[in-house]
């Protein structure tokens, strides 16, 4: 005999007498237990669930991507953004009133055919289109919640992570563990940044580890106050369950602790594409030696309402961040940072052997190494300039570094990246 959660073994026992009151005693201090058990499971379960209500949005229309995402194209006036109370009754811009003037003409391919290069795609596209009238959002699954240390940080980062070049604090930027591979400026008044960032499927060693190449916005000194608009891609095996490649994006306006998020999953970002779902795996990804796939990102704030609108390539305007949810950036970015970023976790005591960019060293230049080319700043005139002073950072720079240069073609560019841990990173 033997006591089970929730079955009736208890009763049947304390039916055959004295004998077996002892047993029933400790039955039932096992029985408590799993109430108690039982009671925190199904709590937990009934929160996810909870959760899950809320991110996900009834559907219009799905399309089953072949990486195994579910996309809904929800009714745009029904997406995340509108459950912030400041919302309620925001009337969405359809389109940005300025576009920022580029030094580039985004159309004409590389002269040097070496360096040519080729646009990109999001896999689900193979299997659908979301309406008019509806965007495109990564359905939330139970198991993606659950990856998470609890349902508050699911879609939250979890540490402080923004590489502070100058004034970094050594032991703070080493003790975080993450490591940065970064070109950066500051010292004026940004109202944007573009790049074109070549994609890549880095090698994650650890599952709660990650590798992304992104640009960040920022405004403020680094305090707890500090406002951040990040986007750009990211192979991020706890957030989306798979070592896909990802268009991402994060916003905080208090250095990652109670706002913000990935995506569409709090409440901010207004969408109003339908082409582009965020958190979505983009293909096909670079080779080494091989063919090469990048993506622009632009990020700029509109100068009449205030608002950071984003841009996907060269014809897909993602939406905007209203001005409201930062202090800061609400008036100009301080500092603009585009680059690299893995966890080290040292889960064995050695250094992580996760990949940043390609996985390979500058060195090693186009078609082997990663890249960001016509690296630009939006000015206060609304036009995109070449940026002046930039400067380089990496915390380690045998692991991963960084190489600025210039050129016609590509404007300011460098390459970064590199393989973790090898015989100079142990
Ligand atoms: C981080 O730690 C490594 C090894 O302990 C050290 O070589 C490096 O200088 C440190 N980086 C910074 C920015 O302090
Ligand atoms: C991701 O890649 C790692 C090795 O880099 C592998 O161990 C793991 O199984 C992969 N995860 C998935 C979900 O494919």
């Amino acid at each position: 005999m033997f006591c089970v959660c929730g079955s009736s073994a208890q009763a049947n026992m304390a039916n055959r007498g004295g004998l077996l009151m002892v047993f029933w005693l400790w039955c039932s201090v096992i029985s408590i237990a799993c109430a108690a058990r039982l009671g925190s499971e199904s709590r937990q379960k009934l929160e996810v669930q909870k959760h899950l209500n809320r991110l996900n949005k009834s559907p219009v229309k799905s399309i089953k991507s072949p990486d195994g995402d579910i996309i809904d194209c929800v009714h745009i006036s029904h997406q995340p953004a509108f459950d912030h109370p400041y919302l309620k009754d925001h009337k969405i811009q359809m389109r940005p009133n300025y576009h920022p003037e580029g030094l580039f003409d985004d159309n004409k391919a590389s002269a040097k055919p070496k360096e040519r290069t080729n646009p990109i795609n999001q896999l689900w596209h193979a299997n659908g289109k979301c309406p008019e009238g509806t965007i495109p959002v990564r359905r939330t699954k139970e198991d993606d919640v659950l990856r998470a240390s609890s349902v508050k940080r699911y879609g939250k980062k979890k540490h402080r992570s923004i590489p502070q070049p100058r004034s970094a604090d050594p032991d703070l930027t080493n003790e975080s563990g993450h490591q940065h591979a970064i070109a950066y400026v500051e010292g004026d008044k940004y109202y944007g940044a573009k790049a074109t960032i070549n994609v890549w499927e880095p090698k994650i060693q650890q599952s709660n580890e990650f590798s992304l190449s992104q640009l960040w916005i920022l405004g403020g000194s680094f305090g707890q106050d500090l406002n951040s608009i990040e986007a750009g891609w990211q192979v991020s095996p706890d957030l989306y369950g798979d070592n896909n490649t990802r268009l991402f994006t994060y916003w905080t306006s208090d250095a990652y602790q109670a706002t913000g998020c990935y995506n569409l999953l709090c409440s901010g970002f207004i969408q109003i594409n339908s082409e582009i779902a965020m958190g979505a795996s983009i293909s096909p990804v670079s080779s080494y030696r091989n063919s090469q796939y990048d993506i622009s990102i632009l990020i700029w704030k509109d100068p009449t309402e205030g608002h950071w609108w984003m841009q996907f390539g060269n014809d897909y305007v993602l939406g905007y961040w209203p001005s409201f949810l930062f202090s800061y950036l609400a008036d100009s970015a301080s500092m603009i940072e585009w680059g690299g970023e893995v966890v080290n976790s040292e889960a064995d005591g050695r250094h992580t052997s996760t990949q940043m960019g390609s996985g390979r060293f500058p060195e090693e230049g186009f078609g082997k190494a990663s890249y960001f080319r016509n690296v630009q700043v939006v000015d206060g005139s609304n036009n995109l300039k070449a940026p002046k002073g930039i400067g380089t950072f990496t915390e380690q720079s045998n692991c991963y570094d960084v190489q600025t240069g210039s050129n016609g073609d590509w404007g300011h560019y460098f390459y970064f990246g590199g393989p973790g841990k090898n015989p100079n990173c142990p």
